[in-house]
């Protein structure tokens, strides 16, 4: 008992002492750039998020895709509650399909191509029905142009889904 007092408290002071440096560090980083029109930036960590489900799509793109999604997104997935809160984030990353070398029947991710984002946040967007969107090659927002086509196709199809075409793979 004692003992694991003392361990606490000693866990609470290394905890006092790390925090302020992690947050200056944070700090330090370099600001990540910001898509086009909507401000949206590749969240930390997504790679670690729940899956929702795949995709793929046939030549001449040729792509697999997964797309990911924060826990406030897979809470409205889980709940099947619509529209997705706000604070809630999907990402959709995708690969060139290529033929395994090991399993010719089977297609694996090659090379990754883009890392698209969507961002609920109704108070921001308040023109996009809440979403915001970045669409990312190597890092970096691509051109306000292919910008302007998120939303008139997300708006066109999937109006009856908050504007997302992902289902929740069971
Ligand atoms: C021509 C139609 C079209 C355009 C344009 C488009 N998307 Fe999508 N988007 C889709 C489809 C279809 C899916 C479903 C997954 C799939 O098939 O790849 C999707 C899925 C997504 C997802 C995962 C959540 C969801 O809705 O399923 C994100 C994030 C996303 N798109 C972001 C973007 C961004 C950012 C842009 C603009 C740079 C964009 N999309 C432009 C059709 C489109």
């Amino acid at each position: 008992m004692k003992r694991a007092c003392l361990g606490l408290m000693a866990m609470a002071v290394v905890a006092t002492n790390v925090l302020p440096s992690v947050s200056k560090a944070a700090e330090s980083q370099p600001n990540k750039e910001a898509s086009p029109i909507y401000g949206v930036t590749i969240p930390d960590g997504y790679r670690k998020w729940q899956f929702i489900a795949p995709a793929e799509e046939a030549a001449p793109l040729d792509e697999l895709r997964a797309v990911v999604g924060n826990d406030i997104a897979v809470r409205a997935y889980e709940n099947k509650t619509l529209p997705f809160p706000d604070g809630s984030i999907l990402v959709k990353l995708a690969w060139k399909r290529v033929q395994s070398s090991e399993f010719e029947p089977a297609s694996v991710p090659g090379v990754p191509t883009t890392v698209q984002v969507m961002v609920k946040d109704s108070k921001k967007y308040p023109d996009s029905h809440g979403w915001g969107f970045g669409r990312f090659i190597d890092g970096k927002p691509v051109d306000e142009a292919q910008h302007q086509t998120c939303l008139p196709c997300h708006e066109a199809r999937v109006q009856n889904h908050d504007y997302v075409f992902t289902r929740y793979a069971p």
